[in-house]
């Protein structure tokens, strides 16, 4: 896959805090505390690699991390950040090529599923639940239109962000899909939702139940 975030790489948060502030970190930070200790995680497209940096603060060792990354660039940023004790394998890779035959508590995936065309979206998703455990929770972090406010400024943003992503080849999708009716088709129940950045930011935790 030629397009990937390399180009951005070193600029990307410094960015990200510039446009959203610390929405998307807020997010994210937030969620965290439901992790268990000693529980297995897989992160998908973590980026520069923050997110283990605050996982640390919370537990500072016996978690097992897996982590998935599709840019170089962003996965030698990630291994320079503190992980503690916490143990981390880092996989350079596209999730579409990732393959386990381990399961895991939690799933993490920020910001990863509006990288995603229609097609590409369900084949991950199918492949993140079965590598869930049952009982294991998805933390999701995305951008959403589901609430009708401010429809206009949000689709404005995000064709701006699409149409900037795409012209540096870090992405080749142009809509966002809505992952909420892929978990509700499989019965994930929500344990909670949050909002941010005006309703434009959905951080929701799904419980997988059998
Ligand atoms: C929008 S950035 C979000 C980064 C980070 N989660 C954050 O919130 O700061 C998306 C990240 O997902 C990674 N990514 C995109 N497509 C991917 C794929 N198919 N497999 C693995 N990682 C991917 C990108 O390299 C990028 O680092």
């Amino acid at each position: 896959m030629a397009e990937n975030y390399d180009k951005i790489a070193k600029y990307y948060d410094k960015l990200s805090r510039f446009i959203f502030a610390k929405a998307q970190v807020n997010a994210q930070i937030n969620q965290l505390h439901y992790i268990s200790k000693g529980s297995k995680l897989l992160i998908v497209g973590g980026g520069t690699g923050w997110i283990l940096e605050e996982i640390s603060k919370i537990h500072s060792s016996g978690l097992t991390i897996v982590y998935i990354e599709l840019s170089k660039k962003m996965i030698i940023l990630s291994k320079s950040r503190n992980r503690k004790q916490n143990r981390v394998e880092f996989i350079h890779q596209s999730i579409e090529d990732y393959d386990t035959r381990h399961s895991f508590d939690f799933i993490l995936t920020p910001f990863l599923f509006d990288n995603f065309s229609r097609q590409q979206a369900p084949l991950v998703f199918d492949k993140l639940h079965h590598f869930l455990k049952n009982n294991g929770k998805w933390f999701m972090v995305d951008f959403t239109l589901e609430y009708k406010s401010g429809q206009w400024w949000k689709s404005l943003m995000l064709k701006s962000m699409y149409l900037f992503f795409r012209w540096f080849r870090m992405i080749q999708v142009s809509e966002l899909i809505e992952m909420k009716p892929y978990f509700l088709k499989r019965n994930y129940l929500i344990v909670e939702e949050s909002f941010y950045y005006r309703n434009f930011i959905r951080a929701t935790i799904f419980l997988k139940s059998k």
